[in-house]
């Protein structure tokens, strides 16, 4: 149970000023509609425009969807049949944090990562033509979100971390 002050320290004239989630699930593709449904509805209370919304939701959607065809080739289970040896299927962890009007989202797997990031987020290039992968994700996450960093390790996985500030046009368009 929370105390009342830190509740407070929350809230300031009813608007949150910090309020924290982390959810993890398989990595199937039907949890990419879960997923992106769940930060929606996490960012509601901040009153977000159905632009912002729909931004939010794509950029989750395209980082969710990476982890699991890429960074776990699109299976559910690992090679041993049991998500690498850990006795469970392969994880996608979803952790968002709101601090005042800013969004954080982190989209982490565990999977193969990637050998060179640079390369990896220039637009149209995919490692899965075959596919019918346009290589147009981390694009839109770049185009969508105000704040965009790749972390990775070939082997040991990937982590996604984009910001997108609530209530005004991108802090970084208007600075242009
Ligand atoms: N989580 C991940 N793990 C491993 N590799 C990744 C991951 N995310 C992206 N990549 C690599 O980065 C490349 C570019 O990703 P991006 O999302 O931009 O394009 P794509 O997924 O290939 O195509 P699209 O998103 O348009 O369907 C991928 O082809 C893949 O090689
Ligand atoms: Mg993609």
């Amino acid at each position: 149970m929370e105390t009342g002050q830190k509740t407070e320290s929350r809230m300031k004239n009813n608007v949150i000023q910090r309020n924290e989630m982390e959810i993890q699930f398989d990595a199937l593709s039907v949890n990419e509609a879960f997923a992106r449904v769940a930060v929606a509805a996490f960012v509601a209370p901040l009153n977000p425009t159905m632009e912002e919304i729909s931004d939010i939701k794509t950029a989750v959607s395209e980082a969710v969807t990476n982890a699991i065809i890429h960074g776990y080739d699109g299976q559910f289970a690992g090679e041993d049949g049991l998500g690498g040896g850990q006795g469970r299927a392969n994880q996608v962890f979803l952790h968002c944090l709101i601090d005042e009007d800013v969004l954080n989202v982190e989209i982490r797997d565990t999977g193969r990562g990637i050998e060179n990031i640079e390369q990896a987020m220039e637009p149209l290039f995919t490692t899965k033509p075959e596919m019918d992968r346009s290589g147009m994700g981390f694009a839109f996450m770049e185009a969508f979100m105000d704040d965009l960093e790749v972390v990775s390790q070939p082997g040991c996985g990937t982590v996604v971390l984009m910001k997108k500030k609530l209530g005004t046009t991108s802090w970084l368009r208007q600075e242009e």
